[in-house]
């Protein structure tokens, strides 16, 4: 069986300050969430610190939003894989469309990372998706099983089933345009058959994740949780979605 997560990505959003109060309100509410979804908060690099300070105790998980693939050296401006080890962290994700699109990440880039978050016991949380003319050119499947083979080009079948993957289709990023489940099901079982070892591995649906709208992404058999941005900020939010997101027995 595997697990359910739903992992909150705030991107450049929270200082120390307001990321503390969220943890403070999102852990009063952590009681009455489902025991059976792994929690994962993923802050920028300045607010990690104090937010693994505070979830330390607490079942909900650490997770970064990039590093780079070396241990250490020249690359200012980077943060490396111990780094986030030595902070706490738990999960990284990796090769997100905003780091792709904006910031020239490539598939070898994402390839070097997720093989170095594995070596460093971080679970990699993969990224991968297709643009709206890309979705209407029917190329939806062809460019999330590459980006996938990418991705995970080399890994053992055994270290490939320690990722998690995550669908964000970049036309429903942060545009309330959320994709039909049963079509996000569908793109998932074919990643799932990309890669040897897939399916074993979570794969999470992204893209304009609601508490409204979860559970229908959760009732789907190959989607396993949710990569959720803009929802993931206020704590009601975050809390009403993730009590939404456990699989129906
Ligand atoms: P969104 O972002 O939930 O705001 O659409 C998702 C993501 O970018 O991971």
């Amino acid at each position: 069986m595997r697990r359910t997560i739903v992992a909150g990505n705030w991107k450049m959003y929270k200082d120390t300050h307001e990321a503390a109060l969220f943890v403070d309100a999102f852990l009063d509410r952590l009681g009455a969430l489902p025991a059976g979804v792994e929690i994962v908060l993923c802050p920028p690099f300045s607010a990690l610190f104090a937010v693994g300070q505070r979830v330390r105790r607490t079942r909900v998980r650490l997770g970064a939003q990039n590093m780079h693939w070396e241990d250490c050296g020249a690359y200012t401006g980077e943060i490396s894989p111990p780094m986030l080890v030595d902070l706490g962290v738990d999960y990284v994700i990796l090769g997100h469309s905003e780091r792709r699109t904006l910031f020239g990440e490539t598939d070898d880039g994402v390839r070097r990372k997720t093989a170095a978050a594995l070596a460093h016991g971080l679970t990699p949380i993969v990224a991968v998706g297709e643009t709206a003319a890309q979705r209407d050119a029917g190329l939806t499947t062809a460019r999330v099983v590459a980006q996938t083979q990418a991705a995970l080009e080399g890994l053992p079948a055994g270290a490939v089933a320690k990722i998690v993957m995550a669908y964000e289709p970049i036309w429903a990023i942060g545009t309330g345009r959320n994709c039909d489940p049963e079509e996000a099901n569908e793109v998932m079982r074919a990643i799932r058959g990309a890669v040897d070892g897939l399916a074993e591995a979570p794969i999470l649906y992204g893209g304009s994740v609601k508490p409204e709208n979860v559970a229908a992404y959760a009732a789907c058999g190959e989607i396993d949780g949710a990569l959720v941005g803009g929802a993931s900020l206020d704590p009601n939010a975050f809390a009403a979605l993730i009590a939404s997101a456990s699989v129906p027995e």
